[in-house]
């Protein structure tokens, strides 16, 4: 799928399921579903960082993409304190929603200021061919299992801009 639409898509589907969490009847099924959205959005973020913003680097991209680099580690910072609440925490649905709040605010930042600059700067077959290489990076990451474990070594600093 053609590289925006692909991570539009997803920003869509992550906020609903952060939605269907802060909504969920009781503690246990707010928990488990906030555990789906973290595997969600921790495979979103690796496969903007590591394929789709480097294939995008350029001098006029800069300042968008290390705002965006911040706002990702913000967002794991957030995922890295909700995995280690328990449940009926009596924070785990106040910071659920900062999580919803700073997601929709990332999303759309990525697509006022970066989506239509790349549609800019590169042709169909390339933002096709970045599209299969995101799928393919969030597929292998999936198969290891629970992509959110990863979250606790990425909170100490904004991954590079490379
Ligand atoms: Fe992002
Ligand atoms: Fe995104």
């Amino acid at each position: 799928m053609e590289a925006t639409d692909y991570l539009t898509r997803q920003h869509r589907d992550i906020e609903q399921a952060l939605g269907d969490a802060l909504d969920a009847p009781d503690a246990a099924v707010r928990r488990s579903r906030f555990l789906d959205v973290a595997d969600a959005l921790i495979l979103h973020i690796a496969s903007e960082e590591q394929v789709f913003y480097p294939a995008v680097h350029g001098d006029r991209s800069e300042d968008v993409l290390l705002e965006s680099l911040e706002e990702h580690l913000a967002l794991k910072r957030l995922l890295a304190d909700l995995l280690a609440l328990a449940a009926d925490d009596a924070m785990f649905r106040p910071r659920l929603h900062v999580l919803r709040e700073l997601a929709q605010h990332h999303h759309g930042d990525e697509e006022r200021k970066l989506f239509p600059a790349v549609r800019g700067k590169l042709g169909a077959a390339a933002r096709d061919a970045l599209g299969r290489d995101m799928e393919a990076l969030q597929r292998r990451l999936q198969a290891g299992g629970r992509p959110r474990r990863a979250v606790r070594q990425q909170t100490a600093a904004a991954g590079p801009l490379r």
